[in-house]
């Protein structure tokens, strides 16, 4: 029995005074003004401007133009109760070829977005890659090879530079799994490549951007700044207990999981991770001395949810199902793991398909609270598209995202009672916003974006999620 089955039922869930209520965005996503100030093309320009990567060929170019109104966007997290904001930094913004001296405009940006953020009493957590390599490091072999990796630190520098004196949260990388096997694996991410070896490369060198860049940022900022990476960590459940799915199981925990937290937080890649992936290489990209520079001690450490990852294994020969866990292409996103079949519960799902599972945070959170007790979590993002309706007056009663996210809370909330440190939740997304190659198509915000007019609208979720931010507590 856990201590929260024996503790009294109460109908309200308070979270502690300084738990941070937040939502989350990345540039891309959000910012539009793609060619102006000085910013050239990253790998989600070129990506989403070739024909047949994104949903009816939807870009970037406008976005939600957040880049010209993000004082307005500001204004509506203020008027939603949030005390924090997490945003990435567009590198070819600030640093359009990858290399060389920074572009003081898309600095003077990110500045002036943080004195806003500050004025409203907003805490800036800001990320320094959300997926979007300038193109001319892509051209030179992108995070497949090593050099990358150092380019990566160099703009870290850059950016702590520029506003280490008033951005106390730092993140390196946003979810590298997805950078790593969307972007060189199955290909539907930019830059889409399909080679599993360039993405066992491209993990290890985002691996170790990570751990050069934590060396950067030390070096360049205060020392009470705290400093993290976020993960989608996959919370992977057999779907049997036979020995083939748990070792299924294994597999993709392996190497999507423990790829990362093995040498950022442990010094060393696991050793069955090296075996299943014998095949492909042997892993000399690793150099002497990587696994060091890689396991640089953090504040915290950030995890994405959305849903649990349920596989099974594939015998020989057998035909495997059609769904190949995140991201349906013909190639899999999984190297090493070409055996295993993925499997969505049946029961509620969102628009994006994926099934509605908040145990799922609750069992993640305390597994890896055992696994690293010292690190406090943080939840990075967390959130749900749905097929929002437009009332005839123009609000947005989107009760099934208020749901989501309550269930969420609640799990997270379950976890705090039970000893784990959660420092605080934000939601994905503040705005509807670009979603990678479904465009458009697929609506995350809080706020709703009328994509003809820009106009946001505040949807019900939004209401009831400002509620909970200003309380601090989750009533039942
Ligand atoms: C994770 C990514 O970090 C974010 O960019 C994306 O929009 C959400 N998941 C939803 O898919």
């Amino acid at each position: 029995m856990t201590a929260s089955e024996t503790r009294p039922l109460t109908a309200t869930r308070s979270f502690p005074a300084d738990f941070l209520w937040g939502a989350a965005t990345a540039a891309y996503q959000i910012e539009g003004a793609a060619a102006e100030d000085g910013r050239t093309p990253s790998i989600w320009d070129t990506f989403s401007h070739t024909p047949g990567k994104v949903f009816e060929g939807h870009t970037g170019d406008v976005a939600v133009d957040h880049y010209h109104r993000f004082r307005e966007d500001v204004a509506i997290m203020s008027e939603l109760g949030l005390n924090a904001y997490r945003f990435s930094v567009s590198w070819s913004r600030v640093q359009p070829t990858g290399r060389g001296p920074a572009v003081q405009k898309g600095l003077d940006f990110y500045r002036a977005l943080v004195d806003e953020l500050l004025a409203a009493g907003i805490e800036p957590a800001l990320t320094l890659y959300h997926w979007d390599l300038p193109q001319e490091l892509e051209d030179a072999g992108g995070w497949p090879e090593r050099a990358t990796a150092e380019r990566f630190a160099e703009y870290a520098g850059i950016v702590a530079g520029a506003l280490g004196d008033r951005v106390t949260r730092w993140t390196t990388l946003n979810e590298p799994w997805c950078s790593a096997f969307l972007g060189y694996g199955s290909g539907v991410h930019a830059p889409g490549r399909t080679d599993p070896v360039a993405s066992l490369r491209a993990a290890h060198h985002l691996n170790l951007g990570h751990g050069l860049a934590v060396q950067a940022l030390r070096a360049a900022l205060p020392a009470d700044r705290q400093l993290a990476v976020s993960l989608n960590l996959h919370e992977v459940r057999p779907l049997t207990r036979s020995a083939e799915d748990l070792d299924a199981a294994r597999r993709i925990d392996a190497v999507g999981n423990r790829i990362w937290l093995g040498p950022m937080l442990e010094g060393a890649y696991p050793e069955d991770l090296i075996l299943d992936t014998a095949q492909l290489t042997d892993w000399s990209f690793v150099k002497d001395g990587d696994p060091a520079a890689i396991a640089q001690p953090l504040d915290l450490l950030a995890i994405n949810y959305y849903t649990p990852t349920v596989v099974s294994h594939v015998p020989e020969g057998a035909e495997k199902p059609q769904d190949d866990g995140h991201g349906n292409s013909d190639h899999s996103p999984w190297p090493g793991a070409d055996m295993v079949a993925f499997h969505r519960a049946p029961g509620e799902r969102t628009a994006m398909g994926w099934p509605v599972d908040a145990s799922a945070l609750y069992d993640l959170l305390t597994r890896v609270s055992d696994a690293y007790p010292q690190l406090p979590l943080v939840i990075s993002e967390n959130g749900a598209a749905y097929e929002d309706v437009v009332a005839p007056d123009g609000s947005v009663h989107d009760p099934e995202r208020a749901a989501y996210v309550h269930a969420h809370l609640e799990a997270v909330h379950r976890a705090l009672a039970d000893g784990v440190d959660v420092r605080g939740y934000f939601l994905w997304s503040l705005l509807d916003n670009f979603e990678w190659a479904y465009g458009y198509a697929k609506r995350f915000g809080a706020v709703r974006v009328d994509y003809d007019t820009l106009e946001r609208t505040p949807k019900s979720s939004a209401r009831w999620y400002a509620r909970v931010a200003r309380s601090g507590e989750l009533l039942a």
